[in-house]
């Protein structure tokens, strides 16, 4: 849509992330999930039809679920009355507009990615000190609150506990050890008895009229590691719940992983739609419990 349209709805772009799009409404923030899909870091041409759709509900199903745990930022998943928007429906979340805490909340319950990096290197994770004889993709003795400095540039900086303490100060920083490793917790049984393991996962919190809120994406597979609990096996990396397909077809090409990314074939965006779907539907589906 154009943006001369969106403006004279009064709605403004802000931004746009790599996957989602922000825009102010009011004195609201609009963040809107596209179908974009990154791969290595990396934004491929190819969208996934309807991913930002599923995301954005599988977002709402989580916020709803802990919405007794902790506040959040949801003013609305709908459109306001009066605008019509249909490339927004579904994929929109209208969210108090917060002073974002500049601390991604990771939990993490299994050795992964740069956890299993830092392991390897000096037995810690994010400077814990761990049992020795941990393999790649263990589940870890206790989940761990291993924040990162967010970075507007570049990539996060993971800080230790008491970097962390001094950045945030050390009551913020305990409220938000608390809340990400009890929502990390919940979530992961949860989860757990559904077949998927979430492996760590990221949460952001924000300012708003002096109450600490939930905010952002919540619990997709863009902002965690999801496993399917059936092929898990330590000792290795696991296959990656939602990109498995286009991973292995991207490492099937002679790509530098580097931009730009190739075109996805019509099967592989089949393929990972229906992982997507699966996803939403193992952890929210209607019809079930819970
Ligand atoms: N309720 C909120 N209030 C203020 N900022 C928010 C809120 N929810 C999310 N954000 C911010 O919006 C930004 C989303 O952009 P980004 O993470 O780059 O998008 P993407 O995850 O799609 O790449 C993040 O910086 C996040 O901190
Ligand atoms: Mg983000």
């Amino acid at each position: 849509m154009t943006s001369n349209k969106l403006t004279t709805l009064g709605i403004h772009a802000i931004r746009s992330g790599k996957v989602r799009d922000l825009y102010s409404w009011k004195d609201e923030l609009w963040l809107v999930a596209s179908d974009r899909l990154s791969a290595f870091d990396v934004i491929l041409p190819t969208p996934i039809p309807d991913k930002g759709k599923i995301l954005t509900q599988l977002s709402r199903f989580w916020l709803e679920k802990f919405a007794s745990i902790v506040p959040n930022q949801v003013i609305s998943f709908e459109l306001p009355e009066g605008i019509g928007l249909p490339e927004f429906s579904g994929r929109l979340v209208r969210a108090k507009k917060c002073e974002v805490i500049p601390l991604e909340c990771v939990a993490r319950g299994y050795v992964a990615g740069s956890g299993w990096k830092e392991y390897k290197e000096s037995g810690t994770v994010g400077g814990f000190a761990l049992p020795s004889g941990l393999q790649e993709s263990s589940k870890l003795p206790q989940p761990l609150f291993t924040p990162a400095k967010k970075n507007d540039e570049g990539h996060d900086e993971n800080l230790s506990e008491s970097e962390a303490k001094v950045f945030v100060g050390e009551d913020l920083y305990l409220k938000l050890k608390t809340l990400t490793l009890k929502l990390y917790s919940e979530a992961f049984d949860y989860a757990a008895s559904r077949g998927i393991i979430i492996a760590d996962t990221k949460f952001e919190f924000g300012w708003y009229e002096g109450q600490v809120l939930l905010i952002d994406e919540v619990l997709t597979p863009d902002s965690s590691r999801f496993w399917p609990s059936t092929h898990y096996q330590p000792g290795k990396s696991q296959s990656s719940y939602d990109k498995q397909f286009v991973r292995d077809y991207l490492s099937s090409l002679n790509w530098n992983q580097q931009p730009p990314g190739p075109e996805l074939p019509p099967v592989i965006v089949e393929q990972t739609l229906a992982k997507y779907r699966e996803a939403y539907e193992k952890l929210a589906g209607r019809g079930t419990d819970g």
